[in-house]
């Protein structure tokens, strides 16, 4: 059951998918096998490996060596977020993986500039190959790339595709069984980026193309072929789709594969041809090679009744010859007969069925196992380094991966399973010189003081197989090459004869009892250090010569095919010298890879498989068991824990464990090695219990590493929550300083505006003082540039304060003093204000009061300045009448008529002799006046003859109204007195049109009596209003004096 990422055991409890520490060892046994308590227990080494596996966990360490078991199932540990948790951790603080060898690798790579390699080793279907894919595909996810190194990684893993379809093949032990050894060089530059790859292939086991044991099937390639090609392909090849037609198919009886589908595989095989940059040419020879193979497999021989052989199948030769641009004739000739030259003469002879038969399979594992190098050669050349994008290449480092065959075991071994436990057996003394040995190295240039541990060295094995002149392969040469009738039984005799008594060597001949009855007569034992192997005899011989003759290379040497053309030359034909032996070829090639790999640092992956019946959860002791022996894990784990159990170097260790001492934590700036000294001084680990060595520490017993271990888990919390205080405080520090520098930057960007405003402003400022100044000095000038600004605000400041300053009533003639620059604009503004106020205040105007001003500026123009009681009139409302219609007798009204009385007022006349005052009513009408004296009309006034009015000028209410003296009617003018002389005198002027007749006296009138006399009023002033008679029968009257205080 998953749980948010986690997995859920029955119990409930919760642990995670892969374990990430030490810490959960106990659930799931320890992750690394130096860490078992009984280390001597084969036993419990395998419980470990089978508790684990039982959990899917399916990697478990030896020191640095990583053990794998084959899950035989999909296990979601190789996602790309699987690859992130890997990258860049120490190996041993996360749990074993496949990831983490190839991460250590490559950092190693990376650091000490020194070319690494992965040897992953283990038997057929163990998972060798699937390693390596997976080392392959972490490099092309995790390192750096740009968009060339991109389809690098690409070209990288798509090699696989082609080599799996071409070079694997359904075994027994194993359906998808690599069937040659293949070492890969990864090239990286200085950024760590994978710049290019080269590709070395072993052996490929040819056979097979003519022969697979029953339940086994050919290389992958003929049926991904026959199931996946279109049939227009098939048709161009002259291919049916049926596998049993062919008889290089049928002889394992299997030609389908459960687990896998050779549809698919066909697409994904042509899709990796072309990323590859296979052109469209190389892909037909390619695919007529492949298919002259299958043809080849059919054609069949007669015998003649001269022992001659002939062929006597037409197609198949036909579609062989057109496939392989060969002609028929010649092609069907060499099949049946050989060339030979004896005695300088070249001859031919026929060759009998068996010989023609081994002659066409010869050709076809030729025609097979050269295009098969030609294809590898073809991809190195796509995955070479290209030199214009790098030319100091040569110092790049690399990273060699090899997935090799694994050590094999069948019913009946033969040549080929004879050379892959030989490579099997060098590869184990590779790791025993590299690993057992080193190991042993390790405690001496630590300095530590050590007893060597025995172990199991299989260079005997090595010798017997390889020596010069006693050596299995040197008397397989030799009888090859020897004179006279030689056959496999020869050479077995020959192998008695020479390594009879070795104790890793037995034959039929040479074993006791017991083991006779397990081998045949043609059959010789190796006891490996894997185990003992039978080798049956037959067909060594052969294998080991160049079996292709002469005569079919010649042919070959005419094909069209271009690869056939490249794959067989024309010198091999013509070189007299013999070609190298199959088994001294691959000996040497060996000792080649032997060569490279030791100039390279080591890591090993040793693969187990858990069961013969590819069943995923099933885990087979027995089988388990054998493997763990023959890899010799026991010995490794035992050299490893023979001295200690556990290492690590001072800096990883101090690192890991330095929270478990107050002087250490959190950080230690002594020596390394006082560290951890006073580091587990403090834990009080006891002297037996651990050694210091140079730069590592060595701990004996793991038990001591899990004390320190569950001490550091306990201390964890505390250490976290210190961890998570620092680190808070150091967040909330960050934040702050972070806020407090954006408030600078802000604070200093908004000063540095402010003064640039401000400074801004101040140049404005004094260009406009100083454009200021120069218009008040030419501010006499006519307008121009040099004064316009200065002008303007003057004008603009005097109109904008006269806006605010403007009169707001008629009678304020308040104006604002202007520049003499706007002079003329003020006076014809003040003019217009004017006039605008005068016409709203007119418009506001009732007609009442519009007649009363019109008779107060008539009163105005008669009287101002030249009457003194005049200004105190001013203020004075002139009345309608001062004497209602009541008031006026009724006869009067009568008499008057349709005359209205406009205006009365009462007044006092005077005679005009004796100046006897009396009091009368003065009623205005429009055309006349009337003296009215209660009922009576006294006197009526045309206006018409009304010849003048005249006042004095004092403060008196005296009125004069000028008659003319020739009306008989009239008695001279009439004298009155008014208390509201200016009213009067106004609205009788007004009524009698006499504006022009008023006349102001200063000293006195004159005025015309009855009969033509003058009288004269004379006018002085006094203290109060008095009337008498003065000199010379004068009037004199006393005007009161106007009080001005
Ligand atoms: N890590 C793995 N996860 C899942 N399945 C695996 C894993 N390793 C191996 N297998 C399964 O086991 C099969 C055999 O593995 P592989 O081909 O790698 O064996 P090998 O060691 O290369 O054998 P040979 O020596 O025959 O080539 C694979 O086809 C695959 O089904
Ligand atoms: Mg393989």
């Amino acid at each position: 059951m998953r749980y948010q990422g986690r997995e859920v055991d029955i119990e409930g409890r919760v642990r995670l998918v892969m374990e990430s520490t030490l810490t959960a060892r106990d659930r799931v046994g320890v992750q690394d096998f130096v860490l078992l308590e009984n280390h001597n227990s084969e036993a419990a080494f395998i419980e470990n490996l089978r508790r684990r596996f039982r959990e899917n966990l399916i990697y478990t360490y030896i020191g640095s060596v990583l053990v794998s078991v084959n899950p035989y199932k999909e296990l979601e540990i190789y996602s790309k977020p699987q690859m992130e948790r890997y990258k860049g951790v120490s190996f041993y603080e996360i749990s074993p993986h496949i990831y983490a060898v190839s991460d250590n690798t490559y950092r190693a790579m990376r650091t000490t500039w020194k070319d690494q390699c992965i040897l992953i080793s283990g038997e057929s279907g163990s998972g060798k190959t699937e390693a390596s894919k997976k080392i392959l595909l972490y490099y092309a996810v995790t390192c750096p790339t740009n968009h060339h190194m991109t389809t690098l990684g690409d070209r990288l893993l798509q090699s696989n595709p082609i080599l799996e379809a071409f070079g694997n093949a359904k075994t027994l032990k194993n359906d998808n069984s690599s069937r040659f050894g293949k070492y890969m060089d990864v090239q990286f530059n200085f950024k760590g980026m994978p710049v290019g790859g080269h590709i070395l292939n072993y052996l490929l086991e040819e056979s097979r193309v003519v022969h697979q044991n029953h339940g086994e099937r050919n290389f992958h390639i003929f049926y991904q072929l026959l199931d996946g090609g279109s049939s227009e392909l098939l048709q161009m090849l002259d291919l049916e789709r049926n596998p049993q037609n062919y008889q290089y198919l049928v002889k394992g009886s299997c030609s389908k594969v459960s687990s896998m589908s050779d549809k698919n595989n066909w697409k994904v095989l042509m899709n990796a041809l072309s990323v590859l940059g296979f052109t469209e040419e190389d892909l037909q020879n390619l695919l007529n090679i492949t298919a002259s193979v299958l043809h080849l497999g059919n054609i069949q021989f007669g015998e003649g009744e001269e022992g001659e052989t002939h062929i006597t199948t037409e197609m198949p030769i036909a579609n062989v010859a057109k496939l392989l641009g060969l002609q028929a004739s010649s092609l069907s000739e060499a099949l049946t007969h050989r060339k030979f030259t004896a005695k300088g003469e070249e001859m031919i002879i026929p060759i009998n069925f068996e010989q023609a038969i081994s002659a066409r399979d010869a050709l076809a594992k030729a025609v097979y196992g050269r295009a098969f190098t030609w294809l590898v050669d073809k991809i190195n050349q796509s995955l070479a380094l290209k030199d214009d994008m790098d030319h100091s290449n040569k110092a790049f480092p690399v990273i060699g991966l090899l997935d090799i065959y694994g050590f094999e075991v069948l019913q009946r071994n033969s040549f080929e399973q004879f050379c892959i436990n030989y490579c099997s057996e060098k590869l184990q003394q590779l790791f025993i010189e590299l690993t057992l040995g080193s190991e042993q190295e390790e405690y001496t240039t630590e300095g530590i003081a050590w007893e060597m541990v025995p172990y199991f060295d299989n260079k005997i094995i090595c010798d017997l197989i390889e020596a010069r002149h006693k050596g299995i392969i040197a008397i397989l040469d030799e009888e090859c090459l020897r004179p006279g009738e030689t056959s496999d039984a020869s050479f077995l005799e020959k192998l008695e004869d020479t390594l009879g008594g070795h104790p890793h060597f037995v034959t039929h001949k040479l074993a006791n009892g017991k083991t006779r009855k397990v081998m045949s007569r043609e059959e010789f034992r190796l006891l490996h250090y894997a185990g003992e192997v039978n080798y049956n005899v037959d067909g060594f011989l052969e294998k080991n010569n160049d079996s292709l003759n002469r005569t079919l290379k010649e042919i070959m040497c005419q094909s069209d095919n271009e690869i056939i053309s490249q794959c067989f030359s024309r010198e091999e034909v013509t070189d007299q010298k013999r070609p190298q032996m199959a088994a001294t070829h691959f000996k040497n090639s060996l000792s080649r890879l032997m060569d490279i790999l030791m100039t390279k640092e080591p890591s090993y992956v040793r693969c187990i498989k858990p069961n013969d019946t590819k069943q995923p959860g099933h885990f087979d002791e027995v089988l388990v068991r054998h493997q763990v022996r023959y890899l010799g894990l026991m010995e490794n784990l035992r050299v490893r824990r023979a001295g200690f159990a556990y290492r690590r170097s001072f800096e990883a260790f101090l690192q890991r464990y330095k929270p478990l001492c107050p002087e250490t934590w959190p950080n230690w700036y002594g020596r390394l090695h006082d560290g951890v000294a006073t580091l587990v001084n403090h834990l009080g680990y006891q002297e037996e219990e651990y050694k210091l060595g140079r730069s590592k520490i060595f701990i004996r017993f793991p038990k001591t590493l899990f004390l320190t271990e569950d001490a550091l888990q306990a201390k964890k919390p505390e250490i976290a929550l210190t961890l998570q205080t620092s680190w808070r405080g150091y967040r909330e520090r960050a934040k702050y300083k972070r806020i407090r520098h954006a408030i600078i930057v802000i604070q200093s960007a908004w000063r540095g505006m402010k003064g640039r405003r401000r400074a801004k402003r101040r140049r404005l400022a004094a260009e406009l003082i100083r454009r200021f100044i120069k218009g008040f000095i030419y501010r006499h000038e006519d307008y121009c540039p040099d004064n316009d600004y200065f002008l303007d605000h003057v004008r603009y400041s005097f109109l904008m304060k006269l806006s605010k300053n403007l009169p707001t009533s008629v009678l304020d003639k308040s104006w604002l003093a202007s520049p003499p620059s706007v002079t003329e604009a003020s006076e014809y503004l003040r003019a217009l204000h004017m006039r605008n106020m005068v016409m709203k205040y007119c418009m506001r105007i009732q007609p009442e009061w519009k007649n009363q001003m019109t008779q107060k500026v008539v009163a105005s123009e008669i009287f101002k300045d030249q009457k003194d009681s005049y200004p105190q009139s001013v203020g004075r409302l002139f009345l309608d009448t001062r004497i209602d219609r009541e008031q006026i007798n009724l006869k009067v009204l009568q008499t008057l008529g349709s005359d209205k009385v406009q205006y009365g007022v009462p007044v006092t006349k005077y005679d005009r002799r004796g100046f006897k005052p009396r009091s009368r009513q003065l009623l205005l009408s429009n055309t006349f006046a009337v003296l009215v004296d209660k009922t009576k009309i006294k006197q009526r006034i045309d206006y018409a003859a009304l010849g003048g009015i005249s006042v004095s000028s004092l403060n008196d209410g005296m009125v004069v109204l000028h008659l003319p003296s020739e009306d008989n009617k009239q008695k001279g003018d009439v004298l009155l007195h008014c208390n509201h002389v200016i009213e009067l005198v106004t609205k009788l002027a007004l009524m009698a049109r006499m504006l022009n007749h008023v006349n102001i006296k200063p000293g006195s009138v004159s005025f015309a009596g009855a009969r033509g006399n003058e009288g004269i009023i004379d006018f002085v002033r006094g203290s109060e209003f008095k009337v008498a008679k003065g000199k010379r029968g004068h009037l004199l009257v006393t005007a009161p004096r106007i009080n001005t205080t």
